[in-house]
């Protein structure tokens, strides 16, 4: 009995992993908001997606974009986990490895769990094939293989990192999954067999010193009390589950498909911190309420550098969308906010809000967001026109850039505790 007991108030007591998740549909800013936070932790760990991520980071005249690598990169002493839920390409993985060796990062701090997925030549080509296929219905991939990587993990004719150490069964893995696939795979642009095993051996051999035993390894974090900071992909309203379905990306992006994706439980979980831009956009296709289709959504574009860091697209823009936003509240048990790229918004007189969905006249929640007939009820509160960049507290920022976070915070009933308005990692507002 007693010892239960202990068990437990040890549990409590032990030192908590914080998570940091995109709330809207990715892009959010998530990756300069890690880099800032990680410098209070030890491990900096992602646990889902995989190079469909764009991460930015800007610190003096280092400027990053991390695709798979987790964005406490820039911060010297922190460890870089890739966890069990994730999906990489080994040779994406590799390239992004050498381009931060090259700017002097040391890499040997990188761990891949055993557990995490192959991301195969095949699956790109399957992720092309089934884009085509769609049609008008397209869900605007990354193109990076992602869905066919997860399809593969579920339908148990994955490869995870794990099979590094069998030389001979990965290679007849990938025979087989290529033979079995072959009529699917007709007519796509694919290196040869011989070419997609002999490249997948080599780096299998060139990153297998990275690769632990993910599940031991994060647990080994808790015991020694190391301060873990989980970093999220994508955004909540991408997740496979609770996003605008069918139009989201393979994953569970949310704060619960963290302990899905690094092997640990609720009890390990403290904080959940929501980067929200302070407006929104979407790349891709599928569901967007609150876009703008005219000269401000343009304006956005234009001003916030809304271009896709993978794939190049623009950005769809629109305001910010606070039914969304309750919704992501909810999915991800939010703890507090933080806002990103405010500064985007200076110049507009008028700045606007979606407050509220309505259904053929009756009020409606996000659930709702495809529907063709769906309209949104707009507030629209006064912009600012001084520049904020230099805004390094509360008081410093215009009145009305005080009042819009006041109502974003009102909106979506969680406080805000940090406000960016620029790229460099010191651009921001803290607020206690
Ligand atoms: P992530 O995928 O959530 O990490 O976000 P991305 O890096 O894909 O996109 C965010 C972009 O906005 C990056 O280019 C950042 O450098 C940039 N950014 C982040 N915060 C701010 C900000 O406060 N102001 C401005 N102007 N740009 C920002
Ligand atoms: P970060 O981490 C924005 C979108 C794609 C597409 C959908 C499915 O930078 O926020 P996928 O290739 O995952 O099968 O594509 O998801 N998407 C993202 N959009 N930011 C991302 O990551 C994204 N990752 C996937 O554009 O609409
Ligand atoms: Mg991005």
């Amino acid at each position: 009995m007693t010892s239960r007991h202990n068990s437990h108030a040890t549990k409590d007591k032990m030192t908590k992993a914080d998570i940091i998740v995109g709330i809207q549909w990715g892009d959010e800013g998530k990756g300069r908001v890690v880099d800032l936070y990680a410098q209070n932790y030890d491990v900096v760990a992602r646990f889902g997606g995989g190079d469909n991520a764009g991460h930015q980071i800007k610190v003096g005249d280092v400027e990053i974009a991390l695709r798979i690598v987790p964005s406490g990169v820039l911060n010297p002493k922190v460890e870089l986990f890739i966890g069990g839920g994730t999906v990489i390409n080994p040779i994406g993985l590799l390239e992004e490895l050498d381009r931060l060796a090259a700017i002097g990062v040391d890499i040997s701090r990188v761990r891949i769990s055993d557990r995490a997925h192959l991301v195969l030549p095949y699956h790109a080509a399957q992720d092309r094939a089934n884009e085509r296929a769609r049609g008008t219905a397209a869900i605007g991939t990354t193109g990076r293989g992602i869905g066919p990587a997860y399809v593969d993990k579920v339908a148990r004719t994955g490869i995870t990192f794990g099979e590094f150490a069998r030389r001979e069964s990965l290679a007849e893995k990938i025979r087989q999954n290529l033979l079995h696939r072959a009529a699917l795979l007709e007519g796509e642009n694919l290196a040869s067999e011989a070419d997609i095993v002999g490249e997948t051996l080599d780096a299998a051999q060139r990153l297998s010193p990275y690769v632990v035993d993910g599940v031991a390894y994060i647990h080994e974090q808790f015991v020694h009390d190391k301060r873990v900071l989980i970093e999220g992909a994508q955004g909540s309203l991408l997740d496979v589950g609770y996003g605008t379905y069918p139009y989201v990306t393979s994953s569970h992006t949310i704060a619960g498909g963290a302990c899905i994706g690094l092997g640990i439980g609720p009890t390990a979980i403290g904080r959940v911190i929501g980067v929200v831009k302070a407006y929104c956009t979407r790349v891709g296709g599928g569901p967007f309420p609150s876009e703008l289709h005219d000269e401000r959504g343009e304006r956005l574009r234009k001003a916030g550098g809304e271009f896709g860091t993978v794939t190049g697209r623009p950005r769809r823009c629109g305001w910010f969308d606070a039914v969304a936003g309750r919704y992501a509240v909810q999915l991800n048990g939010l703890s507090a906010l933080a806002i990103t790229k405010l500064d985007v918004l200076t110049g507009f007189e008028r700045i606007g809000i979606v407050t509220d969905y309505r259904l053929r006249g009756q009020a409606a929640g996000f659930s709702a967001a495809g529907a063709s007939d769906l309209e949104v009820v707009v507030e629209e509160v006064e912009g600012w026109s001084e520049p904020i960049g230099d805004a390094r507290t509360m008081a410093a920022l215009p009145q009305a850039a005080r009042r819009y976070i006041a109502r974003l915070e009102e909106k979506l009933a969680t406080p805000v505790e940090l406000v960016s308005v620029g790229r460099e990692r010191n651009e921001l507002v803290r607020l206690d």
